[in-house]
């Protein structure tokens, strides 16, 4: 019998966790989101993040440009670091290709770095010190938690190198003691390596790519992509149906980890706010 991973219904119990710490809390926490450009996709992604942030008790304030130079933007977060009444600050990527990602990224105050894609908070993970994690990956760690408690010594593998999943992902999964291999695009006989893991993720970004004999039998197989068809249907980077039978566990799209990288970007910026307190 193969193991559904629902992300839909793993979100929605880590978001009533959260909205009952907020209650607790001395002040709600807040959470400003940066969208740059007309990307319809990001402009979806953002206000799905508003309206969450909303239902458990942040408060969420929105800055929408359609063009704003690198100067402008940059002092725009200055002024985000320094009020003591922001919790944690989220600039949607990818930004328009005239603004300086990495420098924009750098910017924000570590503390604040609700996505972990701070080279520090980076940096940290790959030490193993406690810091901000990227939401794509900690919500997949949630999901294949799911399915399995102790990872260790787990064959794992990550296609995909990006520093919003792949990477961080490949560091999270080493840290729970399994041994990671990471594949790209100019990886040499995917379909065999795939094989071999007890733990597969997929954060390629085209339709269907992993087939059904990519699978090992009993594998945990984590879908990250979030493809739109020509029909209009959204499907992930695994064959599902052709896939499922396989798998001891699989993550559908949608429902699987999309709504989990939100309901991550929510734990992060409660931890931000209870950093700070604590402090
Ligand atoms: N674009 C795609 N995924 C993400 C994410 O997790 N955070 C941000 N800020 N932008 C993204």
């Amino acid at each position: 019998m193969t193991l559904l991973l629902n992300g839909f219904e793993l979100a929605k119990q880590c978001r009533a966790e959260l909205a009952e710490k907020i209650k607790s809390l001395s002040r709600a926490p807040k959470l400003a989101v940066i969208l740059v450009g007309n990307d319809p996709a990001s402009a979806v992604y953002v206000g799905n993040k508003e309206k969450a942030a909303k239902e458990v008790g942040i408060e969420s304030v929105a800055y929408r440009f359609e063009e704003i130079s690198q100067s402008e933007l940059l002092a725009l977060i200055a002024r985000l670091n320094a009020d003591n009444g922001v919790d944690g600050i989220l600039v949607q990527l990818p930004l328009p290709r005239d603004l300086n990602e990495k420098e924009i990224l750098q910017a924000i105050d570590p503390a604040k770095d609700v996505d972990g894609f701070h080279p520090l908070n980076l940096g940290k993970l790959l030490i193993g010190e406690p810091a901000p994690v990227a939401c794509t990956p900690k919500g997949c760690m949630k999901l294949i938690h799911l399915a399995k408690q102790d990872l260790t010594g787990l064959r794992a593998v990550v296609i995909g190198r990006s520093v919003i999943v792949g990477k961080p992902m490949a560091q999270l999964l080493l840290k729970e003691n399994c041994t990671v291999t990471m594949a790209h695009s100019k990886t040499e006989n995917l379909p065999e390596l795939c094989r071999t893991a007890d733990i597969l993720v997929a954060a390629i970004g085209k339709p269907k790519t992993v087939k059904a004999d990519w699978i090992k039998n009993g594998a945990i197989v984590i879908d990250v992509g979030i493809n739109r068809l020509e029909n209009g249907k959204l499907c992930g980077d695994v064959d599902f149906d052709a896939c499922f039978d396989k798998c001891a566990a699989i993550t559908p799209v949608p429902k699987g980890v999309g709504p989990m990288t939100i309901a991550m970007l929510l734990e992060n910026t409660v931890e931000a706010l209870e950093r700070k307190i604590s402090l």
